[in-house]
């Protein structure tokens, strides 16, 4: 396949800007609500935040604002132009019926503050959708109010940490353990709710060491946050013992979901023991996710837990549908309005288009592409799969041997492999695999693109030993060469701040 992506020399949608030019004429407010808005300005809005000026807002005409933005959607590249193998934050094609479904006008205009009464059926949908959360992962209720599913994660360990000031114990459960294939979100999130995060080493099989998770835990144990399959794409067949394990020592379990498609309709967390689960929409149910949302994390728990879930739930009194403030000992809110519906929504269509049966065929698509293509890209000989174990939904190879030998490392593979029109895997991750590269090939993708990604990759590694430097040079075909991936990661190198003014404009000529 040939691939170059557009390259043009775009100026800011400020520096198009001209007086005078106009691209959409908004009705215009009466002088009623000019009034109440100036009144509104004073008695509401703190002072400093008061901008004496107008708004500067750029002024452009309508194609100028669609090709501006057709242009820059052209430099980069996304999920409808090929596969985003990313693995743990992988990409699924996302089915256009969900954006037809979400985009009709009674959904679209939705606004948080209208009466309950008015928005009935926007409840049913949202109340349905906890129902089928809570049927699939085996919790007796959900919450969808977090917006992404490392908020979702926050939500479960601040939920966790509400238990146990409840049983009086939180003095003494300090700890929250989590194994060393865990993405960082999980010991983030511990630690912004309060806990100290204890980390548990994993065994030859790259699946939790149970004797080191045996003299791990203890009275101070808070619970333990786990993905299963875990993050080299195993699943953690001695889920029972562990939850055993954990429980026995007063401690909960917590399940991220963000692997979940891999056992979808197979096995619910409810039933491996897990008290508290979030589920990463985007992930498992195939939703938009990109430039940091929105996205959707619902959170779900067993019964015992149900009084500590973020408000408001959506219930149903056998009437009508109504947001539900009333639990007891919440968490509180942890999201604006009722979370992103929107997302949601797309979610519910999914289910619906699928059914039960054939969610359960998502995972065994998503376990058929990954084995297919892991075998294919073992048997170049390029790479090494440590633990030697059958994968789920994704796996990590090592390019060690490669490195040693051509100098080529994983970072370079993943580059070059851009040139052939393909989103390049995680790299460097999970930290226990050296020179990791992390695929993820969801249940979305044809076995034309698999060979495709497996025919880069192998031609990437064999360009490594016939041509080391021009593969440490990659990209050559995309709009953007390498970039300073260091200073790319520290933001506060860059300057992202725009101040407009009219001096900021392109010259006319
Ligand atoms: C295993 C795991 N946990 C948590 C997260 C965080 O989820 P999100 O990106 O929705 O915040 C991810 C990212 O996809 C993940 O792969």
């Amino acid at each position: 396949m040939t691939f170059h992506q557009a390259s043009w020399d775009e100026p800011l949608i400020v520096q198009r800007s001209r007086p005078g030019k106009l691209g959409h004429r908004p009705p215009r407010p009466t002088d009623a609500e000019i009034k109440v808005a100036g009144e509104n300005l004073a008695s509401k809005v703190p002072k400093g935040l008061i901008r004496n000026r107008p708004a500067l807002l750029p002024e452009v005409s309508e194609p100028e604002v669609v090709r501006h933005f057709t242009r820059l959607s052209q430099e980069t590249y996304a999920v409808d132009l090929g596969i985003y193998p990313l693995g743990s934050c992988t990409m699924k094609y996302n089915p256009k019926i969900a954006e037809l479904v979400v985009q009709t006008h009674k959904l679209e205009k939705l606004h948080p503050e209208q009466d309950e009464s008015t928005v009935q059926g926007a409840l049913a949908i949202l109340y349905e959708i906890s129902r089928i959360l809570s049927e699939i992962t085996g919790m007796s209720k959900v919450s969808l109010q977090p917006a992404a599913g490392a908020q979702g994660e926050l939500a479960g360990v601040l939920i966790i940490r509400a238990f146990h000031e409840a049983q009086g114990d939180l003095r003494n459960r300090t700890e929250m353990l989590i194994p060393d294939s865990a993405h960082g979100t999980n010991p983030a999130s511990a630690a912004m709710a309060g806990f100290k995060v204890v980390v548990i080493p994993s065994n030859a099989e790259g699946m939790v060491d149970l004797d080191a998770l045996r003299s791990a835990v203890g009275p101070q144990t808070a619970g333990l946050m786990i993905t299963n399959p875990n993050t080299l794409g195993i699943f953690e067949k001695n889920i029972l013992e562990i939850s055993q394990i954990v429980h026995r020592a007063g401690g909960l379990l917590y399940y991220d979901g963000a692997n979940f498609n891999a056992i979808l309709g197979k096995v619910r967390p409810g039933d491996m023991g897990f008290d508290i689960v979030h589920l990463n929409i985007h992930k498992t149910f195939a939703t938009p996710h990109g430039g940091g949302g929105p996205g959707a994390g619902p959170v779900g728990v067993t019964k015992r837990l149900e009084r500590f879930l973020p408000v408001p739930l959506v219930n149903f009194d056998g009437e009508t549908y109504h947001f539900d403030y009333d639990v007891p000992d919440s968490i509180g809110k942890i999201r604006s309005s009722y979370g992103n519906i929107g997302v949601l929504i797309r979610a519910y269509s999914y289910v619906l288009s699928l059914g039960f049966k054939g969610l359960e065929t998502v995972a065994e698509t998503a376990i058929l592409n990954t084995n297919y293509l892991l075998t294919k890209l073992l048997a170049s000989g390029y790479f090494d799969l440590p633990y030697s174990r059958m994968r789920k939904h994704e796996f990590v190879l090592s390019a060690k041997r490669l490195v040693e030998k051509t100098g080529v490392r994983g970072v370079d593979i993943a580059k070059r492999i851009l040139d052939s029109g393909v989103h390049s895997p995680t790299i460097y991750f999970p930290q226990i695999v050296e020179e990791a590269i992390m695929v993820e090939p969801p249940e979305t993708e044809s076995l034309e693109d698999l060979d495709s990604l497996a025919e880069a990759i192998i031609a990437a590694a064999s360009e490594s030993e016939s041509d080391p430097e021009r593969v440490r040079g990659a990209p050559f075909n995309t709009s953007v060469s390498r970039i300073d991936e260091v200073r790319a990661s520290h933001p506060k190198t860059i300057e992202l701040r725009w101040e407009w003014s009219a001096e900021s404009r392109i010259p006319q000529d």
